[in-house]
Formats: structure tokens, sequence, C-alpha cells
């Protein structure tokens, strides 16, 4: 995984990808995580935070509106060209705006990813379908919670995914 730049991140599009960890005592961002987690829990917020700062391969990054945090994505790199999206969140009066679609796609964009995966719930993998990633359920892991692997490639690249 290379950093390419080390200021406000280029994104394809209007926004600018930022390192959301010197925003990390922001409570929007502590939000948008806890939103992401699906959890209110202020210290499992902070254990998701920590690792973040302590994972030397992982990244917090997210666009501001205004100076304001408005959406989070963050991914854990597995290989050079390969990362695991472990969170994705937008503010809730920013959602259905195209915010989740452009961070996903910026995020790819600027470290030259040719795969991501995400674990999710039905939500998450909806968006992530309409992304173009291909969605499988690995079943229930707890009674009525349904999980999904979604997997993007880059070989998968069609018309809706921006890269
Ligand atoms: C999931 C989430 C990140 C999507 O962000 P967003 O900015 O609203 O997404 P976009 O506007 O870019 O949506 C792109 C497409 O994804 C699909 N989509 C978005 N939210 C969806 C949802 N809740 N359910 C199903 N599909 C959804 C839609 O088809 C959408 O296209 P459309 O608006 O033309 O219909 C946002 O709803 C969110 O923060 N949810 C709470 C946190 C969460 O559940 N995170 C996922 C688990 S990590």
């Amino acid at each position: 995984m290379a950093d390419t730049e080390s200021g406000p991140l280029a994104a394809p599009a209007e926004r600018a990808l930022v390192d959301l960890i010197p925003h990390r005592f922001d409570p929007r961002v502590r939000n948008l995580l806890a939103a992401a987690l699906g959890v209110s829990a202020d210290a499992v917020v902070q254990q998701e935070l920590d690792a973040y700062i302590d994972a030397p391969m992982r990244r917090l990054l997210g666009f501001l509106e205004n100076r304001v945090p408005v959406a989070l994505i963050g991914l854990d790199f597995i290989g050079e060209h390969s990362a695991i999206v472990l969170h994705v969140a937008v503010a809730q009066e920013e959602r259905r705006a195209g915010i989740g679609r452009q961070m996903v796609w910026s995020a790819a964009a600027r470290y030259g990813l040719e795969r991501m995966s995400a674990a999710g719930d039905p939500v998450s993998a909806g968006f992530f379908r309409t992304l173009g990633f291909c969605v499988r359920s690995v079943g229930e892991t707890l009674p009525g919670l349904e999980r999904f692997e979604c997997v993007w490639h880059a070989s998968m690249k069609d018309d809706d995914d921006g890269g």
C-alpha cells in the first residue's frame, strides 16, 4: 500500500478524500464510525479508532463538507492492490446523494486498488451490489442476522464503477 499524496487527496470529482485520524476527536467522526459499526457504545467505537491508529495497514479516510466530516471509509490493506473495506458510512442527512459511491471509487483510485472486499448486512450488501460488487450470502451468523460477502475486482469493471 502506498500513499500517493500527503495532504488532501485527489478525488475524481469535486470532493477530496482526507485522512480522518486528525479529526478523530470530532464527535461526527465517532458518530459515522458508530453508524458503520451499527453500535452506539463509545468503548467499541474507541476500540475501532485505536485499531486504525495502531495497525500500519489501516487507513481511516473520508470527506469533509465545509470542514465538517460527512462521510467515512476505513480500509485494511491486505496486499499491494487489495483492501478490505472495513467501514463505510455517510451522515444521515447526506445519504442517497452519491457520496458513498464516490468515496469508494476515490479510495480505489487513490491506492490503485484492483480488489476490494467487504462483509456486511443486507443494507451494505445492497449498497455494494449497486456499485458492481459481487455479493453472496454467507448465511446467518446469528439467528435473523444474514451476512454477505461483497467482492469487487478490476476485471469486473463496468460502467458503474467510476474508475
Ligand atoms: C450504506 C451507505 C454508506 C450508503 O451511502 P450513500 O451515500 O447513501 O450511498 P450512495 O448515495 O452513493 O448510493 C449509491 C447506491 O447504493 C444503493 N444504496 C444506498 N444506500 C442503500 C441502502 N440503504 N440500501 C440499499 N441500497 C442502497 C442505492 O442503489 C444507491 O443508488 P441510488 O441512490 O441511485 O438508488 C449509507 O446508507 C450509510 O452510511 N448507512 C449507515 C451505515 C452502514 O450501514 N454502513 C454499511 C455497513 S459498514
